[in-house]
């Protein structure tokens, strides 16, 4: 069976990631696809900085056109992150007939419908599992196993960033910024850190679940976002002597036709298990109306939770390119035409 031929765009940390991944874990792939998956460009504007991991340096370009000129590249993994240039680079592997995969929630959260609409007129698949809880499979689930139900709520932590510097604050009386700066430096924040601690970064997971949840279009600017930046060291002490745990909070609701979809800090009592997701890890809680509420936890940020939902993208849309499969439906509430507007109810 042919290899397939892949391109990378913006090799960060992430993107190292994947490398990696893909290196080390080549056999068990391949394994899985019955064919190699081979990243065969990867572009940066910057092609000189060690990334600690072995790259051929004849694959590295400062040119995406390399990649998007290439025939035998069939699929781009998008880690460029936030909105311009990423939502133009995806665009044109899109014109060329790439499927994408991305971990770019801020993209997908204000620009999915373009996205996707781009995509079906292209026949070509967009996968994004790595946007949401980064190595839990969660939006898998929903598109997937859970695709069955009608779906009331879903909330939960879903910033690593956020999660690390409260529990740090908790646990240790740790200073904010100083553990945003670890935070930084454990490769958990957004380029932009200010998107982790104002919240913006949670409520682009939150429209991007309440969009595949609810099957709504949700108009980004209606969710109510409050970060962490105004918790004090004394905010987290008062909140543990009186038992509970300051957690910031994602809270998607579907009642009377109306979504409810908020992000904030919230007092957890510490005998509910939102209370003990600590550090990095991201839980996320869903209810529907057949399975129930099923809980999803694992490492929500990182190199290597958020490579291991990126080459499992990849294996997915490797596999039904070699069985010749035609195209999956883009996920509901992301795409023109199969989506519903509900309104958001008011704060
Ligand atoms: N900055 C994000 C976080 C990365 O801390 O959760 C994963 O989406």
């Amino acid at each position: 069976m042919n290899d397939i031929k892949v391109g990378l765009i913006g090799f960060g940390n992430i993107g190292a990631g994947v490398v990696k991944l893909l290196t080390n874990n080549a056999e068990v792939i391949r394994g899985k696809v019955g064919a190699g998956i081979v990243l065969k460009r990867i572009a940066d504007r910057d092609i000189t900085t060690d990334r600690g991991v072995a790259v051929d340096p004849s694959c590295m370009t400062t040119d995406v056109n390399d990649i998007f000129d290439d025939p035998e590249i069939s699929v781009v993994i998008e880690l460029v992150g936030g909105y311009e240039p990423a939502k133009s680079f995806v665009l044109r592997a899109i014109e060329k007939g790439k499927h994408i995969v991305t971990a770019n929630k801020a993209l997908l959260a204000l620009h999915g419908q373009d996205i996707f609409a781009a995509a079906a007129r292209k026949n070509v698949e967009v996968q994004f599992e790595a946007a949401v809880g980064g190595g839990i499979p969660v939006l898998t689930a929903i598109k997937g196993n859970m695709a069955a139900n009608n779906f009331g709520s879903v909330f939960g932590i879903m910033n690593g960033t956020c999660n690390y510097i409260l529990t740090r604050m908790t646990q240790e009386g740790a200073d904010f910024a100083d553990m945003l700066t670890a935070a930084q430096e454990l490769g958990y924040a957004e380029p932009d850190p200010t998107f982790d601690i104002e919240g913006v970064d949670t409520a682009h997971k939150l429209a991007i679940l309440v969009s595949l949840c609810f099957g709504t279009r949700i108009d980004f600017n209606a969710i109510h976002t409050e970060g962490i930046s105004r918790i004090s060291g004394l905010d987290v002490k008062f909140a543990r002597d009186f038992g509970y745990r300051i957690k910031l909070l994602a809270i998607g609701k579907l009642s009377d036709g109306k979504v409810e979809a908020r992000v904030h800090p919230t007092m957890i009592p510490l005998h509910n298990p939102m209370a003990d997701v600590n550090g990095v890890f991201n839980a996320i809680r869903l209810t529907g109306d057949f399975v129930g509420a099923v809980m999803f936890y694992g490492r929500g940020a990182g190199q290597d939770p958020t490579a291991s939902a990126i080459v499992g993208d990849l294996i997915g849309l490797s596999r039904s390119m070699l069985a010749g499969a035609g195209r999956r439906m883009a996920p509901l509430g992301l795409m023109d035409e199969q989506v519903r507007d509900l309104p958001v109810k008011p704060m």
